[in-house]
């Protein structure tokens, strides 16, 4: 980068909110996957809005890519930079700007820890639903620019099922509102929805206009454990096929089970072969009705024991420990490469068993869990990136458990993102034009290709022309 465009950056910006030296930028050169690192030529830090849109115009006039971040929490390399870009990192801009009571809407500045929007919800007696593990690291605009989903995907949706509007940086600075408080809005295509999951290849997310929801009364969690892998697969799936939409059932096989107790410390029943998290919330008598009906299911499939959560604390406890998964299982060997494949519902026993399948044939160490209700998985693999022979044995797991994804009518992710890690994968699940027009959609958008380029998919940096992308594709 040019020192000039540097020197810009400060004098636009408080020279202490631009980091250049080695040791400073070295937080910012990766994300929650590790594996992918690259440092940027410089941090900034805007306070608001106009700052962003002007350290956008800057970029834009000297052609720097610039890669947008939050906490840095996300599983797909998609906030980890590029050669020579600026990183542009939301956290100082972490207001709760107004939470309107009459509306039940909440408007925040994109720096915004998730959790604090779910107790500035929950001190107005509401609640905001999405909670992503990383949901107290995390910020709403990272959840937001990944459509992140969370423990409670199954009956309240994902982050895009909560945003109402936003305020957006565009690739020229230029500042567009998008969405307002409107239950109903048909006017024109749904823009807002574009930038939802768009991984800052759009447009810099700075505001964020989120649906509240009454908080529910009551709601009962119970754990069930099972001698067999599949076991806990099919009583989801016959849960779901008994039309009972719980708000979570959440699976761990063994290994992540076992991982989680030596983390956690809670008393898990480290013995069984996999265990539901189940939790169901709303009305009292509601609630005791798809407790019981969610027991008796999972008796029906062989539970060796089905436990009720004793209290609040207790049920809070347990929805803790599963969030800790990820780092649980992150202590077992060097490397860690968490997956996200979603399969429709009434395939979860197959997808289960050919996760495990295939880590045997590869002769790979493999845990798994997920968001089971979803019919989302994170087969983990617990590897060695200091071992090339040991990694493409993984790949090679990973790419049969992708192709398999895909042939049950799959997703590659269901809530990390596409980023980097799963990029080579995406054009066997866009098979006709949609892939060629995920590319003219950011052309259209960003013809330099400076936000997050690389992301989601390659292209050629520089004024690409729409004929040019559907050549490339
Ligand atoms: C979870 C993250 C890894 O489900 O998505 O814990
Ligand atoms: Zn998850």
């Amino acid at each position: 980068m040019k020192p000039e465009t540097i020197e810009r950056l400060r004098s636009l910006l408080a020279p202490a909110r631009v980091l250049t030296s080695k040791e400073d930028l070295i937080p910012y050169g990766f994300d929650g996957t590790a594996v992918l690192q690259q440092l940027p030529a410089c941090v900034v830090f805007p306070v608001d809005t106009q700052e962003v849109s002007a350290v956008v115009e800057l970029a834009n006039a000297d052609d720097v890519p610039i890669v947008t971040r939050g906490s840095g929490t996300g599983l797909s390399g998609g906030s980890v930079p590029i050669s020579d870009c600026i990183v542009l990192c939301l956290l100082r801009m972490n207001r709760i700007l107004e939470v309107d009571t009459d509306n039940l809407t909440l408007l925040a500045e994109t720096g915004t820890i998730t959790k604090s929007i779910e107790d500035g919800a929950l001190a107005e007696g509401l609640f905001y639903p999405p909670d992503p593990s990383s949901l107290k690291v995390s910020t709403i605009g990272g959840n937001v620019a990944n459509n992140s989903g969370g423990l409670r995907g199954l009956k309240y949706g994902v982050t895009r099922d909560y945003v109402m509007g936003m305020e957006v940086v565009l690739p020229d600075g230029e500042i567009a509102w998008l969405g307002n408080k409107c239950v109903k809005d048909v006017a024109g295509y749904s823009l807002k929805d574009l930038f939802v999951g768009s991984e800052g290849t759009l447009g810099i997310i700075t505001k964020v206009l989120l649906k509240l929801v009454p908080l529910p009364p009551a709601r009962r969690t119970l754990l069930a454990t099972y001698s067999t892998l599949e076991a806990g697969a099919e009583t989801v799936s016959s849960i779901i096929a008994e039309k009972i939409i719980p708000c979570t059932l959440e699976f761990l096989d063994q290994t992540t089970l076992r991982c989680v107790e030596e983390f956690a410390k809670i008393g898990l029943p480290t013995e069984a072969t996999s265990l539901l998290l189940m939790e169901t919330d709303g009305h009292s008598a509601v609630v005791a009705e798809e407790a019981a009906k969610m027991e008796a299911i999972a008796r029906r499939h062989g539970a060796i024991e089905v436990r009720v959560a004793r209290d609040g604390l207790e049920a809070a406890e347990l929805a803790t420990a599963r969030r800790s998964a990820f780092s649980a299982l992150a202590r077992v060997r060097p490397t860690t490469i968490l997956e996200d494949v979603t399969v429709p519902r009434s395939r979860l026993a197959e997808m289960v068993r050919f996760v495990e399948d295939a880590a045997a044939r590869h002769k790979v160490k493999v845990a798994n869990f997920g968001h089971m209700g979803d019919g989302n998985l994170h087969p983990t693999f617990l590897t060695n990136e200091k071992d090339p022979e040991e990694m493409h044995r993984v790949e090679l797991a990973m790419d049969e458990i992708f192709d398999f994804t895909i042939e049950l009518g799959g997703t590659i992710t269901g809530e990390h993102g596409v980023g980097l890690a799963k990029k080579k994968h995406l054009p066997a699940q866009f098979r006709d034009a949609s892939y060629p027009l995920l590319k003219r959609i950011k052309g259209a958008l960003d013809p330099k290709n400076l936000f997050n380029p690389g992301k989601i998919f390659d292209l050629q940096a520089a004024s690409v022309s729409n004929e040019q992308l559907q050549n490339d594709a």
